[in-house]
């Protein structure tokens, strides 16, 4: 089996429901249920066998050597984190906690773990670190595409923890050997996305006939990846990565900001027009930018696909259309995760945590 950690959060549950789409291999979730962990993602596996959640957090050192004494996972795969920029100017104190302590937390404990193992087992032992590509900082409009041997930049609270915590499993490498794998992806988009992000708070805002807000001239560019093309590489790197190394995940897929929010209006013009005929692009509102806002970040992913031949299966155009689908759809999961509600279920069904 197989302990993801952070899988309740938007590309964690995406993972475990596309895990579960092509492998029956069992899966334990560590997961704290912090504001952005959803357990309502994986209600499609309530009866799946193979698959059990616990709530707890990556930095509690005994929770976690308990569990991996109990299941013997031949694999872990780190998602936890605190992760929205946003938050970490307002309150960068959580994400040095959960990404860089709780990140060291996680690989003392692994490393306990893995050094008891059988020599066989110990071999073929992974330790799958998710991280982003903010970690290498901003690029001009004509620099290259960052790769794996670009210097780290770190801009954000956000993007240093993340930095931090890459950093501390290279040298759990190559310090003590532990077999490790780390992906650093560009942006991710899709169903269960928490809509305090781009793209999901664009839909819920227009479907609600809110403003649409977009920092300072909204030409700042990312570079977008449908999440079911990240968990495929992420299936891939597990299967097939090299320990020590790194790998750049990312969609090809440059936009600016003010081009997605055009397009997302366009989608939701075409399937859920306003009753006053207008398009959804009236209620774009530019709003005082991003304190350090990184100007471009865009992926080389020529080492993944090269070396272990994955590809996306999306593009932008089918992967957004899928996405405005997904929202219009599921009206009840965004209004449960607005509402509070969720937040007292959680704490009626599992404790504070
Ligand atoms: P998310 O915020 O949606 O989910 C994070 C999850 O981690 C939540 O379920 C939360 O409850 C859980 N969590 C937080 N602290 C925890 C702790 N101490 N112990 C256990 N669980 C904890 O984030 P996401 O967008 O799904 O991102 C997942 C990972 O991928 C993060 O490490 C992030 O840095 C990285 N990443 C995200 C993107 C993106 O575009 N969203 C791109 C590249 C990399
Ligand atoms: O690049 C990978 C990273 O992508 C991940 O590591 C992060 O976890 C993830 O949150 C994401 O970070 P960004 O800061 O790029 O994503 P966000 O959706 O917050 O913003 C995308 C762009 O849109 C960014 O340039 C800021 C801008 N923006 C965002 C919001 C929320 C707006 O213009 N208006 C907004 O209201």
């Amino acid at each position: 089996m197989i302990l993801v950690t952070g899988g309740a959060g938007f590309i964690g549950s995406n993972f475990i429901l596309d895990w579960f789409a092509g492998d029956p291999e069992p899966v334990v979730n560590l997961d704290l249920l912090t504001y952005a962990g959803n357990v309502e993602n994986l209600a499609a596996l309530a009866d799946e066998p193979g698959y059990r959640f616990m709530r707890g957090s990556i930095g509690d050192s005994a929770l976690v050597a308990g569990l991996l004494a109990t299941h013997q996972p031949r694999a872990v795969v780190n998602f936890a984190a605190e992760s929205h920029v946003d938050r970490s100017i307002h309150g960068p104190g959580t994400f040095i906690e959960t990404n860089v302590l709780g990140t060291f937390r996680l690989l003392e404990a692994v490393r306990g773990y893995w050094a008891g193992l059988p020599e066989p087992q110990r071999q073929t032992f992974r330790f799958l670190h998710v991280s982003t590509d903010e970690v290498y900082g901003s690029l001009s409009a004509t620099d290259p595409a960052f790769s794996e041997t670009n210097r780290y930049e770190p801009n954000s609270p956000y993007s240093a923890s993340k930095a931090a915590s890459d950093h501390l499993v290279r040298a759990w490498h190559h310090t003590y050997g532990l077999p490790v794998l780390t992906t650093n992806c560009s942006n991710n988009y899709g169903p269960y996305h928490f809509p305090e992000k781009l793209i999901p708070l664009m839909i819920v805002n227009a479907l609600a006939g809110k403003p649409l807000p977009v920092y300072g001239d909204g030409l700042q560019i990312r570079d977008w990846l449908y999440v079911r093309d990240h968990a495929s590489a992420i299936r891939r790197v597990l299967a097939a990565g090299r320990p020590g190394e790194v790998y750049n995940v990312g969609g090809r897929s440059e936009r600016t900001n003010l081009a997605i929010v055009h397009t997302v209006c366009g989608l939701l013009d075409a399937r859920r027009p306003r009753r006053d005929g207008t398009s959804y692009t009236s209620l774009i509102t530019h709003v005082t930018d991003r304190p350090g806002h990184d100007r471009r970040y865009a992926i080389d992913c020529h080492k993944i696909e090269s070396e272990l031949g994955w590809t996306p299966a999306e593009t932008f155009e089918t992967g957004i259309e899928k996405t405005v689908q997904w929202y219009l759809d599921h009206p009840e999961w965004v209004a449960r995760v607005q509402s509070g509600a969720y937040r007292e279920w959680i704490e009626q069904q599992y404790g504070a945590g």
